[in-house]
């Protein structure tokens, strides 16, 4: 999968397994496992990307890809598909390597990550979870459309800390 988005130098695509030393790279970092759940590992090996890589070319359809800037892969960005009563919502998720910070590349990967969940996955609502002093992802989220839905008061134990989490959502235009 490769999809355009709204910059020239950023695009959405489906990883390969050369990706393995790249990521590792990227996500062996502790600034960003500090601001995702434990199950993202620190340290972060090969193998743990060679795992990821695995299971997102395996899950189908393809919800998690990597997000290039200049043709680089920079990072991470996916849809955890919901079941049951929440089949038509999904959980965005993302990461992007620290050299990489502050140059909108997260907001365009999100952008055209709506387009998709909307458009081709057909979802009904996409929401996010942001950890309470990560500012950097509430602010992609609202320059995406996302309302601030609720606070859920250290609902987070991270790092030995107990944190505040903030619900993020959006809903498609038209509907179904
Ligand atoms: C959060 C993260 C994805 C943001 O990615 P990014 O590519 O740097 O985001 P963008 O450049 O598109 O946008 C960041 C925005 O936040 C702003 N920002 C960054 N740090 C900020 C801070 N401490 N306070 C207020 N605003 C801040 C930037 O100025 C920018 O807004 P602007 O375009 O209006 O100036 C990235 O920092 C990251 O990967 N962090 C670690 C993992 C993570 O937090 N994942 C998300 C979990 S919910």
């Amino acid at each position: 999968m490769f999809y355009k988005t709204q910059h020239p130098d950023i695009q959405l695509r489906s990883y390969t397994a050369q990706d393995a030393d790249a990521l590792t790279t990227l996500a062996n970092n502790r600034n960003i496992w500090q601001n995702l759940r434990d199950q993202f590992p620190h340290p972060y090996h090969r193998e743990n990307a060679v795992q990821f890589i695995k299971m997102c070319l395996e899950t189908e359809p393809q919800t998690v890809l990597g997000i290039a800037y200049q043709g680089q892969l920079v990072g991470s960005i996916g849809l955890h598909l919901q079941n049951d009563v929440y089949r038509f919502s999904a959980e965005l998720g993302y990461f992007i390597g620290e050299p990489y910070w502050n140059k909108s590349i997260t907001t365009f990967a999100v952008q055209t990550m709506l387009q998709y969940g909307f458009e081709k996955l057909h979802l009904q609502r996409i929401f996010a979870s942001v950890f309470e002093h990560n500012e950097g992802s509430k602010r992609v989220l609202l320059k995406n459309g996302f309302l601030l839905e609720g606070v859920k008061k250290k609902a987070i134990y991270k790092n030995n800390q107990f944190l505040d989490e903030f619900l993020y959502g959006i809903v498609r235009e038209k509907e179904l």
